[in-house]
């Protein structure tokens, strides 16, 4: 718990106290099995059992996860994938490492999702798939996408690296597209240093997956009698990081449930404040609040208020068709360009106790 002047930051690792981690880590550390192995299927098994997912597979990273999901849905060089800029980049770098084009659809203004009408203005002869990111843990229009989907015979792909432990109309986040992705990376609501859990809705898939998972191998076929047909990558979990991971879901439910109580909490704290409006939740949503969506017509003045008493708040990203390798691919995107001029994220994680929620209601309602 934070006193009164302790800085809160607006986001923070995750990680198991000492004692329930270190040993755990350090059996498998001298076990001379540090490599993709049981307990990479077991953090599997134990994640879709948590998650209520079904066909997935471990990864090195969320962006790993991703790169695989384009792969499986058949993206080829020269298609287009319909995506949205507002995002951490490598949603959008994976399209370009398939020689595929993104096409940026415009989004909501009020949640920074992708926005349904714009996705299908947006389809083409070209188009091969929808990647749709719940921005800040907010899940995004899935039914209106998945229909588009449908219609036009395109794959959807849930980018769920900022939704862990979200819900859409009464089922779990990544259970809607035909792939989804989760990210372990440090600042996520859990972590195994770095790492990503890609699901497919496809059973048949999961034998290609894990040897593009691995070289284009497939495991437990000795290596002298085994051929690459297609190649693949080093995108496997290992031991190490997959512990960790079990370790973190054994603590996972109470904190994801206090980045969701404080965001509730924020919902009807800020709405009656004058010049802030919270992003709204669709009904029957649970977004997971990785972080706090605030919009003011004066977000940098609401960032500095918030600075002077120790609340780091920010917009943290930045959309991607400001780079300089998305530029190319970028429209006139009214929605975002409202969406992040009044964007302001404020803390709202598991490290945000109930005093510090209070004192930065407070500081926002003096303001
Ligand atoms: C929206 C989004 N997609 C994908 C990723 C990629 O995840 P990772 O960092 O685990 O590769 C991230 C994480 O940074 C992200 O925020």
């Amino acid at each position: 718990m934070s006193n009164v002047n302790s800085p809160i930051p607006l986001v923070k690792v995750a990680m198991p106290r000492r004692e329930i981690l270190m040993p755990a880590l350090e059996s498998v550390l001298y076990s001379g099995m540090i490599s993709e192995g049981e307990y990479v299927y077991r953090f599997e098994d134990v994640f879709a059992e948590t998650f209520k997912l079904k066909n997935v597979l471990a990864t090195s990273s969320g962006t790993a996860a991703l790169h695989l999901a384009m792969i499986l849905s058949g993206v080829k060089a020269g298609d287009e994938v319909i995506t949205t800029s507002m995002t951490a980049e490598p949603t959008n770098t994976t399209i370009l490492q398939m020689g595929a084009t993104p096409v940026f659809a415009d989004v909501e203004r009020d949640t920074g999702n992708l926005c349904p009408d714009a996705v299908e203005a947006a389809v083409t002869s070209k188009t091969k798939a929808i990647c749709v990111v719940h921005y800040a843990g907010y899940p995004a229009r899935l039914k209106e996408l998945r229909e588009i989907a449908d219609r036009h015979n395109l794959s959807l792909i849930e980018d769920c690296a900022h939704a862990l432990g979200a819900e859409y109309n009464g089922l779990p986040i990544g259970t809607v597209g035909d792939y989804a992705i989760f990210s372990f990376q440090a600042i996520k609501h859990m972590t195994t240093i770095d790492g990503g859990m890609l699901m497919m809705k496809d059973p048949s898939q999961m034998g290609d997956a894990r040897k593009l998972r691995w070289f284009g191998l497939a495991k437990g076929v000795p290596r002298t009698e085994v051929d690459i047909t297609t190649v693949g990558y080093k995108y496997n979990m290992h031991n190490v990081a997959a512990v960790i991971g079990l370790k973190q879901i054994e603590t996972i439910s109470p904190l994801l449930k206090r980045h969701q109580d404080n965001g509730r909490f924020f919902d009807e704290a800020l709405k009656e404040i004058p010049g802030l409006c919270p992003a709204p939740v669709q009904s029957a949503v649970n977004p997971a609040y990785w972080l706090y969506t605030l919009l003011s017509d004066d977000s940098s003045e609401v960032e500095k208020l918030l600075a002077a008493s120790g609340v780091m708040a920010s917009k943290l990203h930045r959309p991607n068709h400001f780079h300089s390798v998305f530029k190319p691919f970028a429209g006139a995107m009214p929605g975002l360009d409202d969406f992040y001029k009044r964007l302001i994220h404020i803390p709202c994680g598991w490290w945000v106790s109930v005093e510090d929620r209070e004192r930065i209601v407070d500081v926002l309602k003096r303001g």
